[in-house]
């Protein structure tokens, strides 16, 4: 691994404009150890999740060096063009029993997909992604580039996990074990959701986006330089709040919608977001 990352990082310190001889036998190499789950993009440490600059590096790297081609050799009626890095990753179903029902969805190659994990169609992994054992990506849901996502988790339909790959230090996505993500929710610039905690349909979250605790009257924000951090085994639902010191705002009545922690789960979460074993 420390050689993979000493010659990644040579490679960004000093780019050739060409593409360098034997970037392919190593590119395949940082991809299959992005697939294994060998390196990542972000992992947590003592400090919490911080981002492995030098694998979102050798991510863009692929992309510098790719040439875009068509990837259906046999199958001239639908055609896809991505760069050639990039192809759609071959999954070992079988060995590891992961399902993938067909129709539409894709897992890009330098994501990696853990064991006991569904995905229904149309859904897709992009790379540098990490997608653990036993999780569920439903129908429309989208894990963006080098998003993080636990064990178990639920990432209902047309659930959104906004990618980042620049700026390099940024820490993409966490989304942490046992989480349940509701439908139509959007978890974006960064956001860490903590272990086993809930995002009610419809929510969305970003770092400018403030979130009120109802249970420990507390209100957690992002920032420019820090991610909104939701805490492990929240119930968040969407909420409004008034706009105040502004007429035509109180004229018209309006508020804006602003996630709310209603409670911590409890019993009734835990069978609301009870997953169907049988579907899995
Ligand atoms: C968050 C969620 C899991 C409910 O959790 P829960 O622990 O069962 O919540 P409860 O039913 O105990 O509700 C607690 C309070 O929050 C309110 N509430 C719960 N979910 C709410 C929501 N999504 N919007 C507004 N209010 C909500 C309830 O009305 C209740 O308030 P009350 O006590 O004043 O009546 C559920 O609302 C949800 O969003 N599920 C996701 C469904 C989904 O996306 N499925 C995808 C299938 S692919």
């Amino acid at each position: 691994m420390s050689t993979l990352k000493k010659q990644i990082e040579s490679l960004v310190s000093n780019p050739p404009s060409e593409k360098p001889t034997g970037f392919d036998s190593l590119f395949g190499e940082f991809l299959a150890a992005l697939e294994s789950g060998e390196i990542r993009s972000a992992e947590k440490t003592e400090k919490g999740w911080v981002a492995n600059g030098w694998v979102k590096q050798g991510i863009l790297l692929g992309f510098r060096y790719g040439k875009n081609v068509k990837q259906t050799e046999n199958n001239d009626i639908l055609e896809f063009f991505d760069k050639d890095t990039y192809p759609i990753q071959k999954i070992n179903g079988r060995e590891n029993n992961i399902r993938i029902v067909p129709g539409g969805s894709s897992v890009r190659r330098g994501a990696f997909v853990g064991k006991n994990v569904t995905m229904m169609p149309p859904m897709y992994i992009n790379t540098g992604a990490y997608v653990d054992d036993g999780s569920m990506i439903d129908s429309h849901a989208l894990v963006g580039s080098c998003a993080q996502v636990g064990k178990n988790v639920h990432l209902s339909a047309a659930a959104q996990l906004g990618g980042v790959l620049e700026p390099i230090g940024a820490t993409p996505v966490v989304v942490e074990d046992n989480c349940m993500i509701g439908g139509n929710t959007g978890i974006y610039e960064g956001t860490q959701v903590g272990e086993g905690a809930v995002i009610g349909a419809g929510v969305v979250l970003t770092r400018s986006v403030p979130v009120f605790d109802l249970v420990n009257e507390k209100v957690y924000r992002g920032s420019k330089d820090t991610p909104l951090k939701i805490p492990s085994k929240a119930v968040v639902i969407p909420g409004s709040r008034m706009i105040e010191n502004n007429a035509f705002a109180e004229q018209h009545k309006l508020a804006i919608s602003t996630p709310v922690i209603i409670k911590y789960r409890d019993d009734n979460t835990d069978e609301a977001t009870a997953l169907e074993s049988l579907l899995r």
